[in-house]
This record gives structure tokens, C-alpha cells and sequence, in this order.
């Protein structure tokens, strides 16, 4: 696997992240480097990405309560008085080691520590690869409300070693999947063929599809990096998907959702309104229907859910003028932006999903 390279920041992969890492920190003379992990990549990711770092310089290791339940502004100020009081200035470095909670808010803290300092996101989970820390998209949540409060900043590289996914649980690793499935539906037909037989496929086949879901993703950044048009597409089931992630963040008697679980919920419910409203054929809504509750299986829905995950659908960042935007998609690779679904609709496509 190639490094991929962007007008802003270059991703590496496997054995080529240390020598750029190393490079990098040995050219760059930064004052303080910290590296941010959460209690879990504190355990399982930390002890290797040391032992493959070399550099004259201490490294400070801060550490953060792992979960989306801790993306929170209120983690950010810790972070923040940690930096400050490691006597951090605007020439240190941070390396955001985990998953897309910690390369989310640790690019975050970056980008307004001291007005921006650097970093580097090092993902190791499945959907931080592919996804989080791909783009230049941080921030964190407000109360339960996704991604409310952040900003678009590009981190100095992403460091892609797939090593660290031996690690990762199963459910983190499905919930992954469904950022790479979602590349394949808006953007390409085969690659979603692909994915869908992954049970075939062997190890390294996965750090192939792993190659060029970023691959995906970073096209459609470098045409659209403030998401005016183009990048919307990125949201596809992420609308309802979000409201729902928000909904089980906020219900005591519901059992958490991972983000891609919950994403591919969205996927389900908006290819149905994507049949219904722009001719998206039905075989393939049934075929991904079934691929998809094969992978997440089922989630129950009462008839009281439905109402608050509608009401929560107005905090979706691709809101404009009061009307909420969806991304439909006419086929397979085919998306189209900004479609308004009216509530019924939206009802419809649950009671679909259920059936
Ligand atoms: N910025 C973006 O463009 C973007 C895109 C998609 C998703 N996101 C965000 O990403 C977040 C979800 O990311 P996530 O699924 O990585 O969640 P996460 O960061 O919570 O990681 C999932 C769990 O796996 C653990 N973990 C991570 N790597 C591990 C490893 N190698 N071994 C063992 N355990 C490990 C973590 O500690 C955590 O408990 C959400 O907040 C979502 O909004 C951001």
C-alpha cells in the first residue's frame, strides 16, 4: 500500500508510518510532544507505538476516559489544563492515539490550544482508519447531541498501521464496517460488491479495502473540504443515523448504539426513502437490507422511539433554513444532496426496517 497524499497532510500505512513519524519528529524541532490516548489504547495501543518512536525528546502521555459518552467539552478542558500545566506552547505536538473519539476531540483540543497547535491522529480502530481521522473533521458533542461544537483542520499526517486492530473487539470492528459499506454505497458499486463478501476474504484483503475506503473518502474531501456540496454525501444514513445514536445515548433503558451501528440503521431507512423518492431500485434495497441486518442484526423500535428521534433530526449539521437535509441515493455510487423527507416518510421507512 502506496501513502496517499493530500494538498494538506499525507496518510502512511503499516511499515511506513514510523520512518515518516520518525522523519517528521526528527526534522520538525518541537517543543513538547504529547500523546493523548484514552484508558484502552492506553493498554493495548501505547507499549507498541513507543517501542517504534524514536526521538530525543520526553514524551507526555495524557490520558482520557475511554467512549462517546466522554466527547465532551468538559473532557477538552482537562486536556487543555494538562497541556497547560505540561507547559505546553504553540510549537508542541499532539499525537491523538485511539479511535475517532480521541482523534475527534484530540484534534479539537489542538486546533484551539493557544489558537492551533499540531498534531497527528494515529487511529486504531477500524472506523477511525477509514473514517475520523481522515478529513480533517473534529470536534465533540454537546450533552448528547452529535458533533455540534468543533471545527475543519487538517492534522500534519495520519498513521494508518493496521497492526492494532488485533485488538480491537468485534462489535468495534463491525461498527467500522459500516463507514466502509457507506463508502461503497455512494461511491462505488464494486466496492461494495467487495464488501459485502468479506467473509472471503483474508487479512491482508481487509487492509486493501481498508486502503481504498480512504482512498474514497479522501477524493471526496479534496473536492469538497468544507462540505458545500460533495462531502455532504459523506452523511448518507448519518442523518437518521445520528438522531438515533443520540436517542440511545439519552435513554436509560436503551443499550448504547455504537456509531456504526447506529449508522447502519440510517443506511436501512434511507435507502427505503431513496426507493420511494428517487427511483433507487427495489432488489438493491432488499439486498442491502439483508446485508446489513445479516452484520448488525436487529435493533427494536418502540412506537414512543419515534417521535424523539424525529424531534432530534433538527440538530443534524447539514440543516439549512429550518429543513432537514437528507442524502438519498438513485443507485448504487449515485448520491444526491439536500433532499427533503417529510415525516410520514420517515415513519414509513422505520416500519420497514421492522418488518
Ligand atoms: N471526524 C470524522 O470525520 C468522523 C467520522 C466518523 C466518525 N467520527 C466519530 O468517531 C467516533 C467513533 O469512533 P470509534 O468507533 O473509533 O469510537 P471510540 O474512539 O470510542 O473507540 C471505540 C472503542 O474501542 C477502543 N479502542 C480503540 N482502539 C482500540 C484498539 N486498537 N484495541 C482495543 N480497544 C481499542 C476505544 O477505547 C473505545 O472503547 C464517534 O464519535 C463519531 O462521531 C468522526
Amino acid at each position: 500500500m502506496k501513502s496517499i497524499t493530500t494538498p494538506e497532510y499525507s496518510i502512511h500505512f503499516n511499515s511506513t508510518c514510523y520512518t515518516e513519524l520518525n522523519t517528521f519528529l526528527k526534522i520538525s524541532n518541537f517543543s513538547k510532544i504529547f500523546i493523548l490516548v484514552d484508558s484502552n489504547t492506553h493498554n493495548y495501543c501505547l507499549p507498541y507505538f513507543l517501542s517504534q518512536v524514536v526521538t530525543q525528546q520526553d514524551l507526555e502521555i495524557i490520558e482520557i476516559e475511554p467512549g462517546e459518552i466522554n466527547k465532551t467539552i468538559d473532557t477538552c478542558a482537562g486536556v487543555w489544563s494538562t497541556l497547560s500545566d505540561g507547559d505546553a506552547d504553540r510549537k508542541s505536538l499532539i499525537i491523538n492515539l485511539g479511535g475517532g473519539v480521541v482523534t475527534d476531540l484530540g484534534g479539537f483540543v489542538a486546533s484551539t490550544f493557544k489558537r492551533g497547535i499540531k498534531f497527528i491522529n494515529v487511529p486504531t480502530s477500524l472506523l477511525s482508519m477509514v473514517d475520523a481521522s481522515v478529513g480533517g473533521k473534529t470536534g465533540v458533542d454537546l450533552g448528547v447531541l452529535k458533533n455540534q461544537i468543533g471545527v475543519i483542520n487538517f492534522s500534519e499526517m495520519v498513521l494508518i498501521d493496521t497492526h492494532f486492530l488485533d485488538t480491537l473487539p468485534q462489535n468495534e470492528m463491525r461498527s467500522g464496517l459500516a463507514e466502509m459499506l457507506k463508502h461503497g454505497l455512494i461511491q462505488d458499486e464494486s466496492y461494495w460488491n467487495n464488501m459485502c463478501n468479506l467473509s472471503q476474504h483474508s487479512l491482508a484483503d481487509l487492509d486493501q479495502l481498508i486502503y481504498e475506503s480512504v482512498i474514497i473518502k479522501k477524493n471526496v474531501v479534496i473536492q469538497d473540504p468544507n462540505e458545500n456540496g460533495l462531502r455532504k454525501t459523506l452523511n448518507f444514513g448519518h442523518t437518521i443515523g445520528h438522531a438515533i445514536e443520540s436517542y440511545f445515548l439519552s435513554s436509560d433503558k436503551k443499550t448504547t448504539l455504537l456509531h456504526g451501528e447506529a449508522i447502519a440503521i440510517g443506511m436501512v431507512l434511507a435507502c427505503y426513502i431513496s426507493n420511494k423518492l428517487t427511483g433507487f431500485p427495489l432488489e438493491k434495497l432488499n439486498s442491502i437490507t439483508t446485508i446489513l441486518s445479516k452484520i448488525y442484526g436487529k435493533i427494536e423500535f418502540l412506537d414512543q422511539d419515534y417521535e424523539p428521534i424525529i424531534e432530534l433530526l433538527k440538530f443534524d449539521k447539514k440543516n439549512t433554513h429550518g429543513n432537514i437535509n437528507f442524502v438519498l441515493l438513485e443507485d448504487i455510487g449515485v448520491p444526491i444532496i439536500d433532499c427533503k423527507v417529510s415525516n410520514t416518510l420517515i415513519l414509513e421507512s422505520f416500519n420497514f426496517y421492522n418488518s
